[in-house]
């Protein structure tokens, strides 16, 4: 089987993405498969790097990538790629929206504003939600221009700067809950074992804490019967409503014994080391098998 590794992009997430890219690569089976690197920063690129190939392995994270569109291109093109289709995609890529399915779900998700420029620009409204809140790019992707708001001065700062860094325009302001941080990877419609992240340095998972070394410690851990329940029924929820396929990674906050969920990543970062791979190898999948399970899932 002819697999194109389809990497690159162009959102601001273009590094992990490569890295990503270049993991799976190193990874499959080339008894099973013939790996392809395909990179692509523009739509030529795309057409070209994408023929011949009898499946696309994505590798690429944020605009165009995980929001639907490249999906929906390969399905024009009959080709088929890895993971959740168009409509999920897109939904999740959506943070407001995809919060807006989650809680008429009644499964918990922090408090949050939407705000698609600056006009919409309401201090008293964020004064309601209650600080300190995050301040996001609406379709965004591992917290490139997200700050944590601790006072209201500071509010308009961090609200232009995630309208500088939001590829198609609106800005998140969510509540910030101090809580834990946890992280639930899906394959196949089952809950991987889950992931405590600490950051070390910041007080949230920033990017560095992210991407760094020794910049969050990340452990498998195993919650109370009771608790563990309620998040897997969260993150299953989550993924279903939101019509998710194959994997996806939903994370979450715990406070109090409550999971609040915060977002729902069809492609979740996907280097050997990564959250979801860890899960999978936490249930004893090691990281060539499950692109393997991956691949043949996605081919159902
Ligand atoms: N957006 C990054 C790649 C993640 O969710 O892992
Ligand atoms: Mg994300």
């Amino acid at each position: 089987l002819r697999v194109g590794v389809i990497m690159g992009g162009v959102s601001s997430e273009y590094e992990v993405s490569l890295k990503t890219g270049r993991e799976m690569l190193k990874a499959l089976d080339p008894a099973k498969y013939t790996a392809v690197p395909v990179h692509i920063t523009s739509r030529k690129e795309l057409l070209e790097g994408t023929a011949g190939l009898d499946f696309a392995l994505l590798a690429l994270h944020g605009a165009y990538g995980e929001d639907g569109t490249v999906q929906g291109a390969l399905e024009t093109l009959g080709i088929p790629y890895s993971g959740s289709g168009v409509l999920a995609s897109s939904l999740c890529m959506d943070k407001g929206l995809a919060k807006t399915i989650i809680r008429s779900k009644s499964i918990p998700t922090p408090d949050w504003l939407c705000w698609d420029s600056m006009d919409d620009y309401a201090p008293e409204a964020v004064q309601r939600l209650g600080y300190p809140v995050m301040v996001k790019p609406n379709s965004g992707g591992s917290s490139i221009g997200m700050t944590k708001v601790n006072h209201p001065q500071e509010l308009a700062g961090a609200v232009e700067k995630a309208f500088a860094c939001a590829a198609e325009g609106a800005v998140l302001i969510e509540h910030y809950i101090p809580g834990q941080e946890i992280t639930c990877s899906i394959l196949a419609g089952e809950m991987l074992p889950v992931i405590g992240i600490q950051s070390l340095g910041a007080d949230w998972f920033d990017y560095e804490a992210k991407y760094e070394q020794g910049g969050a410690e990340e452990r498998i851990i195993r919650l109370p019967d009771a608790l563990q329940e309620q998040v897997r029924t969260a993150a299953l929820t989550c993924y279903r409503a939101l019509k998710c396929a194959v994997y996806a990674r939903v994370d979450m906050l715990l406070k109090d014994g409550i999971p609040y969920v915060l977002e729902v990543n069809t492609l979740p970062g996907m280097t050997a080391t990564s959250l979801l791979p860890q899960s999978a190898k936490a249930a004893g999948m090691d990281f060539s098998s499950l692109l393997d399970e991956i691949i043949t899932r996605s081919l159902r």
